[in-house]
């Protein structure tokens, strides 16, 4: 590469961060600006709003002054889209990685997949989205059905305490903390696996299956005791875990699954077990499991999720216009990276 991608940063909450130092020191990228969503956060500088050194860059809340930059590309990880942004950024003819459900192109409906389709067009500009899962955990799970002659159930298993992520806002739109019986508790519990039923169809054509249907189950443990987790509060009998599966249907049967545990902790019947990671098991012949786990058993969430789109972007600017996912980039890879 001749030179360095300009990228701007588009928030700095969890995944944000991660971004910014993932992009500091970054082989191939150059931060050049950032934009806050909090009033609070506009004039300071990004390295201090990210935990690393200031970086001589000003957080901003002008889209105009942003886009003048002429950025490559833009870091999307805000906590929900902003179509009208993505729209602006994306006829602008900068290209942009995302964290959210975008996958597919279908994942908010169809009126926005069409605004930005056309915004795309516009701009010559490609859409890409990824992420620890969904986004790349399912990629190691499409690597390693490479190796089966027979594949009868392909499932990605996410399985994590989340709460060392402490998202208030997050948690509570999933469900936690409800009552159990608040019908609200499995619509946002559904509405917040929209993702995942964004992704098995982008696994199912990976696949070369033609789904007839998409399931979801979940269930819930609730908490033995009231604990204050210090970001957020769980009553005692409210919500403080969920276990479900997504699951890409061909007759009834259930062939690709997006499986989760979340937890907040652990005082709370029933008390499912973790592992801490994500467990992919390619049931057929061979059957085949891989892990994907912290060696310090501390998996970094929000680097994870982060460092998938950042190590696309080359990919993703030289795309074709429109919304790309992995299917059509060449493997993202830590390339770059081995220093
Ligand atoms: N694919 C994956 O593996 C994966 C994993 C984790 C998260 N995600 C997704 O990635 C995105 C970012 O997650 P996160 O945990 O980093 O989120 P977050 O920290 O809660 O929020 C990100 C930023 O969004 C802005 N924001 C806050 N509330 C907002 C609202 N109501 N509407 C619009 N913007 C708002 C804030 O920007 P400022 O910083 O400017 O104030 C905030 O810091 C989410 O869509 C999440 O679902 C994906």
């Amino acid at each position: 590469m001749s030179r360095r991608l300009k990228v701007v940063q588009w928030t700095t909450g969890k995944t944000g961060s991660a971004a910014v130092r993932g992009i500091v020191g970054h082989p191939v990228l150059e931060l050049v600006g950032c934009f806050a969503w909090s009033p609070d956060k506009v004039g300071r500088d990004v390295g201090e709003l990210c935990g690393v050194e200031p970086l001589g860059i000003t957080a901003t809340d002008d889209v105009d002054a942003l886009l003048a930059l002429e950025p490559d590309c833009v870091v999307y990880t805000a906590y929900r889209p902003d179509f009208d942004h993505l729209e602006r950024i994306l006829a602008s003819g900068a290209n942009v990685v995302a964290t959210m459900y975008m996958l597919s192109g279908h994942g908010y409906g169809d009126e926005p997949s069409r605004r930005l389709r056309d915004a795309c067009e516009k701009g010559g500009s490609s859409l890409y989205t990824s992420g620890i899962y969904p986004g790349h955990a399912p990629m190691v799970a499409l690597a390693a059905s490479a190796m089966s002659r027979r594949i009868e159930r392909i499932s990605v298993l996410e399985s994590l305490d989340i709460t060392g992520y402490a998202n208030e806002q997050m948690f509570r739109a999933q469900g936690f903390d409800l009552e159990p019986d608040d019908p609200e508790a499995a619509r946002r519990c559904e509405a917040s696996c929209g993702s995942f039923k964004d992704q098995i169809p982008v696994m199912a054509r990976a696949l070369g299956v033609q789904l007839d249907g998409i399931g979801f189950t979940a269930e819930y443990a609730l908490a033995d005791d009231h604990t204050d987790f210090g970001f957020m509060t769980v009553g005692k009998g409210r919500i403080a875990g969920f276990r479900g599966t997504i699951s890409g249907l061909v007759q009834g049967r259930s062939v690709i699954e997006c499986r989760f545990v979340w937890k907040l902790g652990e005082a709370m019947t029933p008390n499912w077990p973790v592992t801490d990671g994500y467990v992919i098991e390619i049931e057929g012949d061979p059957g085949v499991r891989v892990k994907i786990e912290a060696i310090d058993g501390h998996l970094d969430g929000a680097t994870t999720t982060a460092m998938p789109v950042l190590n696309a972007v080359p990919a993703v600017c030289a795309a074709p216009p429109g919304t790309v996912n992995q299917m059509g980039l060449p493997f993202v890879t830590g390339a770059g990276q081995l220093r």
